[in-house]
């Protein structure tokens, strides 16, 4: 039998698909290409890990489920874009992604690219077409939350550190920089937008923030395990990537079990983070112990 968690997870998924396949443009619609090739990109693959933490902080904060999942849409586009372009032979080359060739591989580099723009603008303009709040001046905050996540001062700067440190030893505060910043950052405003459609004070949203923080740390700590020991099939991804474009990790810095005790550490810390909020919080202790214990 399913567990509960189990069956929470199941059917979040198989609705947030439904809500994407309705948000993004069709395939007809000219330039077709291009739209076909942004659904091929976001639609039929993925764990949804950061849908799902916008719909369970949204739950922790009484939000009205079609309200959280066009934050989640949003940020699950952004994410999409982030993989999409780097898969690019510019930056990790790539050739497999949720077990299904990469963008460029299956339509090419410049429809990549536009593919990761496009999702962007989207992202945006969701936010910014439907109501996600009672209040504008907090639907602005909400927009500014995701571009600054997704910026410079998040994922992309995460990313330009990232192709900086090819072939380099960092430190073990310069890695953790750059992956609080190149995937941290996402999972954060994920969590973050999803609580904003809800009706949280700001001592509890500072809470679900420092969960995001070391939830979002401990999702690329075991990203980086799951590179140098799981198999590609199991990954949907190329296994041993990390390792073959010379990337600095927690694996390379500090050994296969040294970074697992480190994703086992930050989860009990997120787990320490949501003590006060008692049992509502519970699908995101959940959710927490799956990003540690996930196969792929
Ligand atoms: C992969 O993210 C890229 C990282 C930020 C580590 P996910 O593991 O969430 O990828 P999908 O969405 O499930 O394919
Ligand atoms: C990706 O990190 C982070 C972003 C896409 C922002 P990785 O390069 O480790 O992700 P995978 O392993 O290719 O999914
Ligand atoms: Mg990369
Ligand atoms: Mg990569
Ligand atoms: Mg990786």
């Amino acid at each position: 039998m399913m567990s509960d968690f189990s069956s929470w997870v199941s059917a979040r998924q198989s609705r947030f698909e439904d809500v994407l396949k309705r948000l993004l443009p069709q395939a007809d619609a000219t330039p077709q290409r291009l739209h076909a090739a942004m659904r091929y990109s976001v639609l039929d693959g993925g764990k949804r890990v950061r849908p799902l933490l916008a719909y369970a902080a949204g739950e922790l904060g009484g939000a009205a489920v079609e309200r959280v999942e066009i934050a989640a849409a949003a940020v699950e586009l952004i994410h999409a874009y982030s993989l999409v372009h780097d898969d690019m032979p510019c930056m990790d080359d790539d050739v497999l992604r949720r077990g299904k060739p990469t963008c460029h591989v299956e339509y090419d580099e410049a429809t990549a690219l536009l593919v990761g723009d496009a999702l962007q603008s989207l992202a945006f303009q969701l936010l910014s077409e439907h109501r996600l709040s009672d209040d504008a001046s907090k639907q602005l905050q909400m927009v500014k939350l995701l571009a600054v996540a997704s910026g410079s001062r998040g994922m992309a700067g995460g990313q330009a550190i990232d192709l900086a440190s090819v072939g380099k030893q960092l430190t073990l505060p310069e890695l953790e920089q750059m992956h609080i910043h190149k995937t941290g950052a996402l999972i954060r405003a994920a969590i973050l937008l999803g609580a904003h459609c809800g009706e949280l004070d700001q001592a509890q949203l500072d809470k679900l923030d420092r969960y995001g923080k070391c939830i979002g740390l401990a999702f690329q700590v075991v990203d980086d395990v799951l590179d140098s020991e799981a198999d590609t099939a199991t990954l949907g991804k190329t296994a041993g990537k990390d390792a073959d474009n010379d990337k600095p990790t927690y694996v390379t810095l500090l050994g296969v079990q040294a970074a697992k005790k480190m994703a086992a550490e930050l989860h009990q810390e997120a787990m320490d983070a949501l003590i006060e909020f008692g049992a509502p919080a519970q699908r995101l202790r959940e959710l927490a112990d799956f990003i540690v214990m996930r196969k792929y």
